[in-house]
Order: C-alpha cells, then structure tokens, then sequence
C-alpha cells in the first residue's frame, strides 16, 4: 500500500474510532476524563481535559454512570475513592506512576509513626494506602494555599515529592519534613541544556512544573501544575516559552495559543525521557476498547475506600473555600 493510502485508510480509521466511542459514550452515559500528558488523540476525544485538581473535581460532581479515566492509576483511583457507587473504569490498568511507587506504604507508616506530632499533606500523587495515612491530599495547583491553610506552628510531613515539597517550603517559608519521593519524567531535564537554550533564545521564558528539581526551578520565570502553565501561556504577552514538563501539554497549549513558539525542555540524554511512559501506556485503542467491554475497573475495597475519602475531600473543601 503506498503512504498516500495507508494515511488515507489511518485518518477514516481514527475518525470511525472518534465516531464510535462518541455512540458509546452516549448509550452508556459516559464520560471521558483526561489528563493534559495523555495522547493528543485522547485529549480530543475527552469531555474534559485537566490537571489532576480539576479532573479529581469533574469527579466529584460527574453524573455518569460510567467514568473513563484518561490518565495513570492514582488519578483514576482517586475518582473511584469519590465515586465508589460508578464505574471507573481506565484504558491501561498498568498505567502506574514512578511518584506514587517511591512512597511505599509500610516505610511510610513508619516514618509517620516516628513522626506522631507530625499532620500528614500528601501529593495526590501516592497510591490509596498513603491517602489513607493521610490527613489532607494535595495537588500541584493548591499545594501553597493547602499549607499556608495550617497554622505556622503545626509540623507537617509532606509526601511523596521531595521536589514539590522543597519549593512549597521555599514559597511558604516551612520547614516541613519531606518524603524522599520523585518523578522519573520531571528528575530527567537538564539545568545545563535549559541555561544554553534560554541563551540562544534570550526571549523565550522558562516555565515549569514545581516537580521540576531545583535547579530548573531556579531558572523558570514561572512555576505551576500543568493547568496553571497551559493559562500563562494564553494569557502572556510573550511568544516564546521552553516548557519543562511532560510533552503532552503541548497539545493543548498549541491549540489554545496558535502562533506562539513551545520548546519542550531539553532531557539529559538524547530520549523521549520526557515523555510519561505510563501516561502513554493509555492508547486511544484501548480506551475504545475499555469503554465497549467495561474493563480494566477499578476496584478498591470499601474499608480502603473509607479510610482514603476524607483526605480528598478535606482537599476539596479548602480548595472550594478558597475558590480554587
Ligand atoms: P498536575 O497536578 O499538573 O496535573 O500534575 C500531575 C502529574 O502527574 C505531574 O507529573
Ligand atoms: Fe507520575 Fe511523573 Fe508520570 Fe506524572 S509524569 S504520572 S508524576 S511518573
């Protein structure tokens, strides 16, 4: 078959594909939750494309009866934990996630347990079990607000992100203990390349996400989860930005910001490091099959679910007095 007419034959494929899970979605009541690093395909075909705080908050308040979470296993645990009578069901049930897997739950019960004075912020980037050991979730969009929310004099344990701890306690002026937990996409960008980059791009301004390690972070002219990143870009009067977080935001962003200039950030080494490799286990294949067949689910047992809801929603309720 010659490229003209494999292209041709992939496009219709793909429209059916789009057309078909669009039939699903309506006989099933249906919704598709994606996160921004998910394939382009995914985010176009979703009825909501977020950061985690927003997807965990379409969640909250979907009236479907089935959810279909585009995006990595916490993320859909978390709608599961906040909607424990619907279906959730997610494309790839291996689409894990390196943060989550750095904060195991026994050495973490241990560490809070040498801790007892300690109130527990987690990332909601951690696994049902560390929600459960754990007295207010937080995200990377409302992790400042949720600590400057707890008096100065209350210690605080924060896991599992030591870079996002350690720019939270820098921003909020703490000094809370922080789990030695991070992300192998966010850890893999070059300080180095980035400062060389900016150089031959004097205009370009850096923003990144605050999983970024420090010394990116010290030379981003704006920090924020990947919604707070996609709103600067719209909303700036530059044109060019070099964006150190997963590549998967770029979709949204060049759709929102036609005409600016994104340079994804420079990796270490020569790969596609910096894309998500369990974000990206999800296909738009495999979410049409996962919709037609109603697996893989999620299933977490109801004491878990119990244990884990109340750091949730305890993050939801600030986040909504705080109009975030
Ligand atoms: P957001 O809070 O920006 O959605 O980030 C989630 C994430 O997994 C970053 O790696
Ligand atoms: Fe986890 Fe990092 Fe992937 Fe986000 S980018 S899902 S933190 S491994």
């Amino acid at each position: 078959m010659n490229p003209q007419t494999l292209s041709a034959k992939m496009t219709l494929q793909t429209k059916n594909i789009f057309e078909d899970i669009k039939k699903l979605k309506a006989e099933k009541n249906a919704i598709i939750l994606a996160h921004y690093y998910q394939e382009g395909d995914i985010q176009d075909v979703a009825d909501y494309i977020g950061d985690s705080l927003g997807l965990s908050q379409q969640a909250a308040q979907t009236n479907a009866d089935i959810i279909v979470f585009a995006g990595v296993h916490f993320m859909a645990e978390t709608a599961k934990i906040l909607c424990p009578d619907k279906k959730v069901l997610i494309p790839d049930l291996k689409a894990g996630c390196s943060l989550a897997d750095s904060c195991p739950p026994l050495a973490f019960k241990k560490f809070k347990d040498e801790h007892p004075h300690h109130l527990v912020i987690s990332y909601i980037n951690c696994t049902a079990e560390i929600k459960a050991l754990t007295d207010i979730v937080c995200t990377s969009s409302n992790a400042v607000q949720i600590v400057n929310s707890i008096p100065k004099d209350q210690p605080i344990i924060f896991a599992p992100d030591k870079n996002l701890g350690r720019y939270v306690n820098k921003v909020t002026g703490r000094n809370m203990l922080l789990w030695d937990g991070s992300c192998m996409v966010h850890e893999i960008f070059s300080a180095k390349k980035i400062s060389l980059l900016k150089h031959t791009h004097p205009r370009a301004l850096l923003i990144a996400h605050p999983e970024c390690e420090e010394p990116v972070l010290d030379q981003a002219e704006f920090i924020g989860s990947t919604t707070a990143l996609l709103n600067f870009v719209i909303k700036s009067e530059h044109q060019e930005f070099i964006v150190a977080t997963e590549t998967g935001i770029l979709h949204e962003m060049a759709k929102r910001a036609p005409g600016k200039t994104l340079i994804p950030a420079p990796p270490e080494n020569n790969c596609a490091c910096n894309d998500c490799p369990h974000m990206k286990l999800n296909t738009l294949e495999k979410l049409y099959a996962c919709l037609r067949d109603e697996k893989p689910e999620i299933i977490i047992e109801p004491s878990l679910i119990k244990q884990a809801e109340k750091s949730i929603k305890k993050m939801l309720e600030i986040s909504a007095q705080l109009g975030l």
